[in-house]
């Protein structure tokens, strides 16, 4: 059986990038499963579908290939064999990704495919729904949460640092980041919440290496007691 670490946790907590440090260190791969709602709501824009549109987006989601490969800078994301890796950063596809991720039809062939892939690999698996839904039964389940000021201010110095702020400011990326909580936390299907069996890890004071150190300790302490 493959070792599988879930994580969880709300937007700009630092998930992604803090889940691709213990990945590395602990020499497994990283699936960001943000990356494939995000591809859906991209692909869906691109093929001039309506993100809102539930049925045409779903339709859309069974008819497109998803799959992700594994680079010296990461993880790329392609549809249909087209690496969208590079246009799923924007504001606009991270709303767009949001909505399409309360569909549960497309929610059923993510989480398919999420653990399919987790049933091959030694993974570690970022996203909502991974403790309570992907994968109910990995081995270690981590939440990892920060106040929502904290993650909208290092949100904010992300976009800015890679030029994709167009013109917002900072109360702007705050209100985006607390209304995509609103949809994540609220959805009807998998809603991002804490698993019962989930360690909470808030970053709100921590550095990224703090964190990273404090998940690395985390795994070993599991490890030890499945000795
Ligand atoms: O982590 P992220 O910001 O890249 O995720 C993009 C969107 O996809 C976000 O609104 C939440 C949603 N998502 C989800 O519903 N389930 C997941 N497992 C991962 C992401």
């Amino acid at each position: 059986m493959p070792l599988n670490i879930a994580m969880d946790g709300p937007v700009g907590a630092g998930k992604s990038s803090i889940a691709d440090a213990v990945a590395k260190k602990m020499g497994i791969l990283h699936l960001d499963t943000g990356a494939m709602y995000r591809a859906v709501g991209v692909s869906a824009m691109r093929k001039g579908i309506d993100p809102s549109d539930e049925g045409d987006v779903t339709e859309m989601c069974r008819a497109i290939r998803m799959d992700v490969s594994y680079a010296d800078d990461g993880q790329h994301t392609f549809v249909d064999g087209e690496d969208l890796t590079g246009m799923i950063r924007t504001e606009q596809a991270s709303m767009a990704a949001s909505k399409v991720a309360t569909y549960s039809g497309v929610r059923e062939e993510m989480v398919h495919a999420q653990q399919r892939m987790a049933q091959e690999h030694d993974m570690l698996v970022d996203g909502r729904d991974i403790g309570t839904r992907v994968l109910p039964h990995a081995d270690i389940k981590i939440y990892i949460t920060a106040s929502p000021e904290v993650r909208a201010k290092r949100r904010y110095l992300q976009l800015s640092e890679t030029g994709k702020l167009n013109g917002a400011d900072y109360e702007t990326v705050l209100r985006d980041l607390i209304a995509r909580d609103e949809q994540d936390m609220n959805r009807k299907t998998d809603p991002l919440r804490k698993a019962d069996d989930a360690v909470e890890i808030d970053t709100s004071n921590l550095t990224f290496e703090e964190s990273v150190k404090a998940i690395l300790e985390l795994v070993e302490e599991r490890k030890m007691q499945h000795v």
